[in-house]
C-alpha cells in the first residue's frame, strides 16, 4: 500500500501583524480537519511557523488529489472567517482565488507531497519556513544531497554513492511548470549554476539514483506570480525522507547551521539569514529574521509518531546566537546595496512610484 504525505500551508491571518496565528484559529483548522477529514485521511498534524499554518496529512489517495487539496482549502476558508472575526492581520492572505478548482496549486497555499511504499523503518522530516521564498531551500538541499562536507554518507554508504536526481523548476515561467532534471555527481556544476539564483530556480524534488525513490519534495509557489503584486512572502514547506537510500537526518540538518542569507525579512523585500528555530516559533525583529522549523516523524501504515523538534537542542542555540549576530550585521546597513532586494525582486509598489516621479525630474547634461 502506497502512503502519501501531503503538507499544505497558508497564512490566513495572524495576531499583532505577521507574528503568529491565534489559538482559536489553529483550533478551528484542527477541528475542521478532524471532522471533515475522518473518512479521507489516515492521520494529520497541525502546526504553525511564524504566521503560517501547515496542515500535514497522511492518506492513500496519491499526490494532487482533489479531495485532499479541497479539505485543506476548506479548512483554511473556515479559519479565515475566524481570523476576520478576531480582527487578525492579513485574514485570508494566501487564499488568492475565490473558489476551489480541483488542485490547490496556483491558488496561493504552498504544497509539498511525497508518495512511497513504507520501509520497515520510515523516518521523514517536515520543514516550514516563514518570511522567505522557496529558493531558501536550494543551498541546504544541494549541500545535503551532493556535498560530502555535509553528507558523509556520500563517502561512507554504498546506497548513496550513485548520487541523486534533482528536478529544478524555473519559477519565473508562469505559463506552466518548466522543469529540468539533472544528476549528481556528474551535473553538480550545472546544478550549482542554476541554484545560485534562488529567486528563479527552485529545487522541486530529489530522487535516489540507487532505488529511484523520491527523497524530497519542496513547494514552489511564488505568490507574486499568482497575484501580480505583493501579498506576502511565499514561506515554503519541504518534506524529506531520511536514512538508508537517503542522507541521514543529521546530514539533512547539517547545512542549516550556516544560517545562509535569503530573500524575505521585512515586507518580503530584504536579505537576512535563515534561522533554524523551535517548532511553533513566532516572528519578531524586523518582521524576521527569516526562520525555518523542522518536525521529525516516523510513520507506520500512515499513522504518525509524535513530532520531534529537530532544532530543539543546545547545538542550535549556539547557531541561533550566531545567526542573530549575522542578522544584526546586515541590518546595520539598512536599505543599502544587498541589504534590500534588487529592484526586480522588490515586493512593494511604493518604490516604483518614487522612481517614476523622480524619473521626470532627471536632466541629461552634456
Ligand atoms: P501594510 O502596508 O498593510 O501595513 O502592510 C505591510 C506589511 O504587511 C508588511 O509588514
Ligand atoms: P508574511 O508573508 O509572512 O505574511 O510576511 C509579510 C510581510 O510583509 C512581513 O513584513
Ligand atoms: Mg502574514
Ligand atoms: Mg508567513
Amino acid at each position: 500500500m502506497k502512503i502519501t504525505v501531503s503538507v499544505i500551508k497558508a497564512d490566513i491571518g495572524s495576531i499583532g501583524g505577521h507574528i503568529k496565528p491565534s489559538e482559536r484559529l489553529l483550533d478551528t483548522v484542527k477541528k475542521f480537519i478532524q471532522e471533515y477529514g475522518k473518512d479521507i485521511i489516515i492521520d494529520y498534524y497541525i502546526s504553525y511557523t511564524g504566521d503560517d499554518i501547515a496542515i500535514l496529512m497522511t492518506h492513500t489517495h496519491g499526490k494532487n488529489n482533489e479531495k485532499i487539496h479541497k479539505l485543506a482549502w476548506d479548512a483554511f476558508k473556515a479559519g479565515t472567517l475566524i481570523a476576520k472575526d478576531q480582527g487578525l492581520y492579513g485574514a485570508g492572505q494566501d487564499l488568492l482565488k475565490d473558489s476551489f478548482s480541483g488542485n490547490i496549486k496556483g491558488m496561493g497555499p504552498a504544497v509539498a507531497e511525497l508518495e512511497f511504499n513504507e520501509r520497515p523503518g520510515e523516518p521523514f522530516l517536515f520543514f516550514a519556513a516563514d518570511k522567505t521564498e522557496p529558493g531558501a531551500y536550494n543551498l541546504p538541499v544541494y549541500l545535503s544531497f551532493s556535498d560530502p562536507m555535509h553528507c558523509a554518507g556520500l563517502l561512507l554508504s554504498s546506497n548513496l554513492t550513485k548520487g541523486f536526481k534533482f528536478r529544478i523548476m524555473d519559477v519565473e515561467n508562469t505559463k506552466g511548470d518548466k522543469v529540468i532534471e539533472l544528476r549528481t555527481p556528474e551535473d553538480m556544476y550545472d546544478i550549482a549554476a542554476l541554484l545560485r539564483d534562488n529567486a528563479r530556480f527552485v529545487v522541486e524534488s530529489v530522487y535516489s539514483r540507487h532505488s529511484e525513490d523520491q527523497a524530497a519534495a519542496i513547494s514552489t509557489t511564488r505568490l507574486h506570480n499568482i497575484a501580480g503584486k505583493y501579498v506576502g512572502k511565499d514561506d515554503p514547506v519541504m518534506l524529506v525522507r531520511t536514512q538508508k537510500d537517503f542522507p541521514a537526518t543529521g546530514e539533512i540538518l547539517s547545512p542549516f547551521s550556516l544560517g545562509h542569507l535569503v530573500a524575505g525579512f521585512m515586507r518580503g523585500s530584504h536579505t537576512g539569514p535563515l534561522m533554524p528555530v523551535k517548532l511553533n516559533s513566532t516572528i519578531s525583529y524586523f518582521d524576521g529574521p527569516p526562520i525555518v522549523s523542522c518536525a521529525a516523524f516516523s510513520i507506520r501504515n500512515g499513522k504518525l509518531s509524535e513530532a520531534v523538534d529537530a532544532f530543539d537542542h543546545p547545538y542550535w542555540d549556539h547557531v541561533r546566537a550566531e545567526v542573530s549576530k549575522k542578522a544584526s550585521d546586515i541590518r546595520r546597513q539598512g536599505f543599502s546595496g544587498p541589504a534590500m532586494l534588487p529592484y526586480s525582486e522588490l515586493e512593494y509598489g511604493g518604490i516604483v512610484d518614487i522612481l517614476e516621479r523622480l524619473e521626470k525630474k532627471f536632466k541629461i547634461t552634456k
